[in-house]
């Protein structure tokens, strides 16, 4: 391994990241689009039932190393990803995983909305159906609650069969939350998902991810540090494709014990 953990300035991991185990790690994470080497060699651990804010400024590689996570990458000539990647103890660029499978255990919610042009209700339910999850009988009253658990089912009741689109942004996005909470995955990527939402919107996700760290492992992108502070049990600090300091929230929000990180914080930088 070419930078460890603590060559890279990461602290050790927490009481409860050791409890609880890892969700997620990754180890000397190496990501190259084309020429460019985007991601230096990061490692990390993600642990399951924590919630992990990845924050850091425009461009550090924040979404690249989300990518990472569950292989988006895949497909994208000129992308060169090295190091590893585990979920629990499984490889997840080994060759033999099944990387639809993958993305059913390891979900993701992006910045901007992206429903399916298909019924709302299929939005829900289509991934559940073809993942063998739930049968066509259970549809209609599994549908039901997961939409109850995101807080939409009072909005979409009467338009299930309808497209999406009409849906503000911030149904559309819980929208897509409950897509990926119908799969029923271990790990919830999330991509800056409310930043383009209103308060209102943006607090019912809010305590959605915080009831979920319960059954899966959660990491969120944010620039909002008071979002961070508010949702994370742990907090990443990328800068300029390096990994430079992680963290228990509570300690880092009382003060990074990074210099690059502190100055981030206090907007110095980015
Ligand atoms: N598919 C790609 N091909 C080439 N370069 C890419 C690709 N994806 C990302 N990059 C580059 O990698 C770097 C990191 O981008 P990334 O999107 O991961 O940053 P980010 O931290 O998510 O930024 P932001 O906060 O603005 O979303 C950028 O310089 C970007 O141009
Ligand atoms: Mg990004």
């Amino acid at each position: 391994m070419v930078a460890s953990a603590a060559a890279l300035g990461v602290r050790p991991a927490t009481h409860a990241t050791q409890t609880a185990g890892p969700g997620m790690t990754v180890e000397d994470l190496r990501v190259r689009f084309d020429a460019r080497e985007v991601l230096h060699g990061i490692s990390a651990a993600f642990a399951r039932g924590r919630i992990t804010a990845l924050i850091g400024p425009t461009g550090c590689g924040k979404t690249t190393l989300l990518r990472s996570l569950n292989r988006l990458h895949d497909g994208r000539p000129g992308a060169r990803i090295s190091g590893r990647v585990r979920l629990g103890e499984e490889d997840v660029y080994d060759a033999r995983t099944n990387v639809r499978e993958l993305r059913r255990r390891i979900g993701m919610l992006f910045q901007r909305p992206n429903p399916f042009p298909q019924s709302i209700r299929e939005n829900v339910a289509l991934a559940a159906r073809i993942h063998g999850l739930w049968s066509r009988a259970e549809v209609p009253e599994r549908t039901e609650k997961v939409l109850r658990e995101v807080g939409l089912w009072d909005a979409v009741r009467d338009r299930l069969s309808s497209a999406p689109f009409a849906l503000s942004g911030g149904q559309q996005q819980l929208l897509c939350l409950a897509r990926a909470l119908a799969v029923e995955p271990e790990v919830l990527l999330l991509d800056e998902p409310t930043s383009s939402l209103d308060p209102g919107s943006m607090s019912r996700i809010e305590e959605l991810i915080a009831a979920l760290r319960e059954r899966m492992t959660v990491i969120i992108v944010t620039h909002n540090l008071q979002q961070a502070a508010r949702v994370a049990d742990e907090v990443c600090v990328l800068l300029d494709g390096s990994l430079v300091e992680q963290a228990p929230a509570a300690a880092f929000f009382r003060g990074p014990s990074d210099e690059r990180s502190r100055a981030y914080v206090e907007g110095r930088i980015g």
